[in-house]
């Protein structure tokens, strides 16, 4: 996939292209990205890429000559569809991640300042995107949260092809409890059943782990879900505290 980026602040892009498993995947050719800075369109000779905002208040807003240019240019030579990162969207979920990770082409638009004009959101954005409530200096941290996770999800882009389907939402539910060495440590042990070998046991307490913690931590994530008669009964196991251990 290709994923074109909008930004005053491509250098922080470097986190996601240099690092881990996103970097890796960009040096295998499974993604490329491109970033595009509004300054490199500024018209006038201090290279201004904010603006006063109408009707006076606090802060600036993105120039829009500049962030329309360059819109423009990341869409030239492909037509993508344009997300813009911003505290008013709809919640970025594994729902959406999946959704924009099948898409050949992506252009993730990163505000900075107080935002950007509405008109530009109107003609240019396709759809508002938020990393949660809360309000962050800029989209370049959400965007790369976005990139990060659609990546993972390129097949090939993890070393074991397995690790994304068994993360936590891949099917609506959390990952359980994980364990490594040593056997024993802060007076607590690993469950007996990791150790049994018997693999049928131990998939079906990972089931009941997944489905355990979701209810516990994240009892929304099962509100709207219909449980197997099986998944009901594992359920039922580990909120009366039956173990396998
Ligand atoms: C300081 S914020 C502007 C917030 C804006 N004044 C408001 O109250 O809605 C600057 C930029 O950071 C990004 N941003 C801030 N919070 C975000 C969030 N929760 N998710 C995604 N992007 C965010 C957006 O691109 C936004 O244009």
């Amino acid at each position: 996939m290709r994923i074109d980026v909008v930004t005053l602040f491509p250098e922080m892009f470097a986190a996601v292209t240099d690092c881990g498993v996103t970097g890796r995947a960009i040096r295998q050719g499974l993604a490329k990205l491109v970033c595009w800075n509004p300054r490199d369109y500024a018209e006038d000779r201090h290279r201004k890429v904010d603006d006063r905002p109408f009707g006076g208040g606090p802060g600036m807003l993105m120039k829009t000559g500049p962030l329309l240019a360059s819109l423009a240019a990341a869409q030239q030579q492909q037509r993508g569809r344009v997300v813009y990162l911003s505290p008013q969207g709809s919640r970025l979920d594994h729902e959406a991640v999946e959704r924009l990770a099948k898409l050949p082409k992506l252009v993730l638009l990163c505000g900075r300042y107080q935002g950007i004009d509405e008109r530009v959101i109107d003609s240019a954005v396709d759809e508002e995107l938020s990393l949660g409530d809360f309000v962050i200096s800029g989209g370049e941290l959400a965007a790369m949260a976005l990139i990060d996770a659609m990546l993972r999800l390129v097949p090939g882009a993890l070393g074991d092809e397995d690790s994304a389907e068994n993360d936590s939402f891949a099917d609506g539910l959390l990952l359980g409890p994980e364990y490594t060495r040593p056997r024993q440590i802060v007076g607590k042990a690993v469950p007996r059943v990791l150790l049994s070998g018997d693999h049928e046991a131990i998939r079906r307490w990972r089931r009941k782990q997944k489905l355990g913690t979701t209810w516990r931590k994240r009892p929304d994530l099962l509100a709207g879900r219909e449980l197997s008669e099986t998944e009901q009964e594992l359920l039922h196991e580990y909120r009366n505290g039956k173990t396998e251990n």
